[in-house]
């Protein structure tokens, strides 16, 4: 018999008992040759299965993001919101984007159905779920408040859905996490001091804010002040670059934001002097390549530039951003990659590494996060 296993809580726990948005693992690739694993001996889950087990981080995903439609159906019916679609299948088949801007279009559609304190701890409650399959044991989420005080929701609804969801999570699943609220760049600067000012009461719950939406015409020196203010209440910085914008937003992320991370960035490859100082300052790239193929920042994953810039010395971590759009968690960004690039397991075991490195923590989690992940890539042989 071929056993499936996952880690879960920091055990390792037959993947059958956890959820995942595609079900248990193929067979063919699930058994191969067995193995010593700790005490007991199992029998190999192959290279996949040794991806969704690695222990990681997960960096860059937007809850909204995480909103399947299976859910965006059910919280339709519940909150009595008006749906275009008439079917679960004809929302699915409506994922076919040419461009960011086409996708933020009907990810904001679909975020209108979110409306109670309960619906965002669903939301949040089911991706941590599929997280801990994926061997997710940080995870630092983004949220984007003006999505849902521009609809009338007060932003305590939505912050206190999900932190409730946050700490379910921690006691459930053992996945350790943050906030990361984000602003929406094609809005005003404006908007995003009232967001701040707004936010601020809940600031403990707060880890970093970031920046996102659509990229192009809306550089990061527009938030300037906002992200200024952000620094002042000690809040960590993040904020997207370089995904459909030219490499001097990255610059400018770096130098006037003071992002200590940047979120995609992959076109910082067009300028080596930024390369250089990424690699030279060890400053992570939050990298999404199943997004990037869905929004046609890259023809393909086997032309993503992932691989390269990991070569090169850069902090590149993986991620799944929207995955309820994109066609895959965290894990399965994992296993596309790893595929389509021909990842060694040495590299899968430094990008695990590096979603650690990148993630804000403190460093005895990190220290613990790191040996749990040493001991994971021992016992797997
Ligand atoms: N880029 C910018 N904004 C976003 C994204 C993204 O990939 N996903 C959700 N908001
Ligand atoms: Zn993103």
């Amino acid at each position: 018999m071929c056993l499936r296993f996952s880690l879960s809580m920091g055990k390792l726990v037959p993947r059958d008992l956890l959820t995942h948005a595609k079900g248990p693992m193929p067979l063919r690739k699930a058994c191969g040759r067995a193995i010593l694993w700790g005490e007991q001996r199992r029998e190999d889950v192959g290279m996949e299965g040794f991806i969704r087990g690695l222990p990681k981080a997960e960096l860059h995903v937007h809850i909204e993001g995480t909103l399947e439609p299976e859910m965006m159906f059910d919280l339709a019916r519940r909150n009595n919101v008006p749906l275009r679609f008439g079917s679960v299948e004809e929302i699915r088949a409506a994922y076919e984007f040419s461009d960011l801007q086409s996708f933020l279009d009907i990810y904001y559609e679909g975020a209108r159905v979110l409306h109670a304190e309960q619906d965002f701890f669903d939301l949040t409650f089911a991706y941590l779920q599929r997280a801990a399959g994926d061997g997710v044991r940080r995870a630092e989420i983004f949220f984007d408040p003006q999505t849902h005080t521009g609809r009338g929701i007060p932003i305590e609804t939505v912050i206190t859905g999900i932190n409730r969801a946050l700490e379910a999570g921690r006691a459930e699943f053992g996945i350790s996490s943050g906030l990361i609220m984000c602003f929406l760049r094609h809005l005003s600067a404006e908007s995003a001091h009232e967001t701040l000012e707004m936010a601020l009461p809940f600031r403990p719950l707060l880890l970093a804010v970031g920046l996102d939406s659509s990229e192009v015409g809306n550089p990061p020196e527009k938030f300037d002040a906002v992200f200024g203010w952000a620094r002042r209440e000690g809040l960590l910085v993040v904020a997207h670059a370089g995904e459909e914008g030219p490499p001097d937003y990255v610059w400018k992320a770096l130098d006037v934001l003071h992002a200590r991370r940047v979120d995609h960035g992959v076109r910082a490859e067009e300028d080596p002097d930024l390369l250089f100082r990424l690699a030279e300052e060890r400053i992570p790239l939050t990298m999404c390549p199943l997004s990037n193929v869905k929004l046609r920042v890259f023809p393909s994953l086997a032309e993503h530039n992932l691989k390269r810039l990991l070569k090169q010395g850069l902090v590149v971590t993986i991620n799944s951003d929207d995955p309820a759009y994109f066609g895959g968690y965290v894990g399965d960004n994992y296993v596309a990659a790893s595929e389509a690039l021909g990842l060694t397991r040495g590299e899968l075991i430094v990008l695990a590494k590096n979603s650690f490195e990148a993630a804000f923590l403190r460093v005895e989690e990190r220290r613990a996060f790191l040996a749990e992940l040493d001991r994971y890539v021992e016992a797997s042989g």
